[in-house]
């Protein structure tokens, strides 16, 4: 087997989890190098690499596109700098996977997505939760027709904001940021493979609060000019036919108790897990049972295996076949995210231009 040869750039809070998962459990993958911004960052995390899982080289981010011994660049910047980081990359001929969202509009998506095309180079990006083993084990129930022909769904991300817990919450509230953009990747990605393609969809936005204040320790009493909508909502028309309701919020401060997503069939009903997550629960109500049963889980990876999508994406270039976790899938919730907020703002139905196929299951 060869080893995708990796240099990641930005070494902040979620590079812990990748770093162990390419050191110790996908073995087609091999850490080369770490580059941030903040050189400093990128040492410590060589130096926690070296001392849990293997050797990886601090370096900067113009020496690591320039090595000759890195094949793809895994970006965990900011979202605002996915774009630059991404573009930066794929003009140095490495393929690229980064966290979500691909970019922070559109027309930066494509523009990334038209690089990887024309230099030949492979794209991917997380979310992965939905190649875990909760959200598979739903995608295989589906395909085998446990729930019979899918009409609908729901998917709730539903909380009271960051402000009372995050050190540094601003950015939640700023361009890049907002629940949508936060957190509906790992809704669409996870409704895309149980579901298909988004055809169309229509949207509402709200902002709730003007200004935002920090009640968390560092920032206590900190305001928070808020300039993105915190309430917003697509209804999605599936190219299958279904359709589905995705809400995402930071302004239910009582919480809530919808279940994460919920997928509706002519002969049931599936509860899938969080789509934030690898594993469980799973649980189903066929038509006419009394209640909803828990499900074993029938595929590997229920634990936080971030990496997965890169791992897949290695294996992809070496079989020659399309990766799961691919550009294309996060393109297409790029414009649906973006197509939600337009809708909301002109009063609009958006119709999708990119297409994506259904990522292909993985085998139980
Ligand atoms: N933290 C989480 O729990 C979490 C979970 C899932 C996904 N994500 C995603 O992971 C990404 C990173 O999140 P994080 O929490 O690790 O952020 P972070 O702020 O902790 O780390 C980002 C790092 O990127 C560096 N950076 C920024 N711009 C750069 C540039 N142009 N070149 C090189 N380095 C640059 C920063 O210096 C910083 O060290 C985001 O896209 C986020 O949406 C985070």
């Amino acid at each position: 087997m060869k080893r995708l040869r990796i240099g990641v750039v930005g070494c902040g809070n979620i590079s812990s989890i990748y770093l162990k998962n390419c050191g110790s459990v996908f073995g087609n993958l091999e850490i080369r190098a770490l580059a941030d911004l903040v050189p400093e960052r990128a040492k410590a995390k060589a130096a926690e690499f070296a001392a849990e899982t293997g050797d990886a080289r601090a370096c900067t981010l113009r020496e690591l596109l320039a090595a000759e011994d890195i094949d793809a660049v895994l970006n965990l910047t900011i979202p605002n700098a996915h774009a630059e980081v991404s573009l930066a990359a794929l003009e140095a001929g490495k393929h690229v996977y980064g966290e979500k969202p691909l970019a922070v509009s559109l027309a930066e998506g494509e523009r990334i997505a038209a690089l990887a095309k024309s230099k030949g180079l492979r794209l991917g990006s997380a979310p992965d939760t939905f190649l875990g083993a909760g959200l598979q084990t739903c995608r295989k129930l589906i395909d085998e027709g446990w729930i019979g022909e899918v009409v609908g769904a729901t998917a709730f991300m539903l909380c009271g904001g960051h402000e009372g817990w995050h050190p540094d919450p601003a950015f939640y509230y700023k361009r890049g940021g907002g629940p949508m953009l936060d957190m509906g990747p790992y809704y669409i990605h996870a409704l895309v493979s149980l579901m298909g393609p988004v055809a169309g969809l229509v949207g509402q936005a709200k902002t709730a609060w003007a200004e935002r204040t920090v009640t968390s320790k560092q920032r206590y009493g900190e305001r928070i000019e808020v300039e993105v909508p915190t309430t917003v909502t697509g209804l999605l028309d599936f190219e299958s036919g279904a359709s589905a309701v995705l809400m995402t919020g930071f302004d239910a401060m009582g919480g809530t108790t919808h279940a994460p997503l919920e997928i509706y069939g002519s002969e049931g009903t599936l509860l899938a897990p969080d789509p934030n997550t690898f594993g469980g629960p799973v649980r189903i109500r066929r038509k006419g049972a009394a209640e909803f049963s828990d499900l074993p889980l029938l595929f590997r990876y229920a634990e936080n295996s971030r990496g997965l999508g890169l791992s897949d994406l290695a294996a992809a270039i070496e079989e020659g076949r399309p990766a799961r976790a691919s550009g294309e899938l996060a393109l297409h919730a790029l414009e649906i995210m973006e197509g939600i907020h337009a809708s909301a703002a002109e009063g609009r139905r958006c119709v999708m231009r990119h297409g994506c196929a259904r990522p292909s299951p993985l085998d139980a």
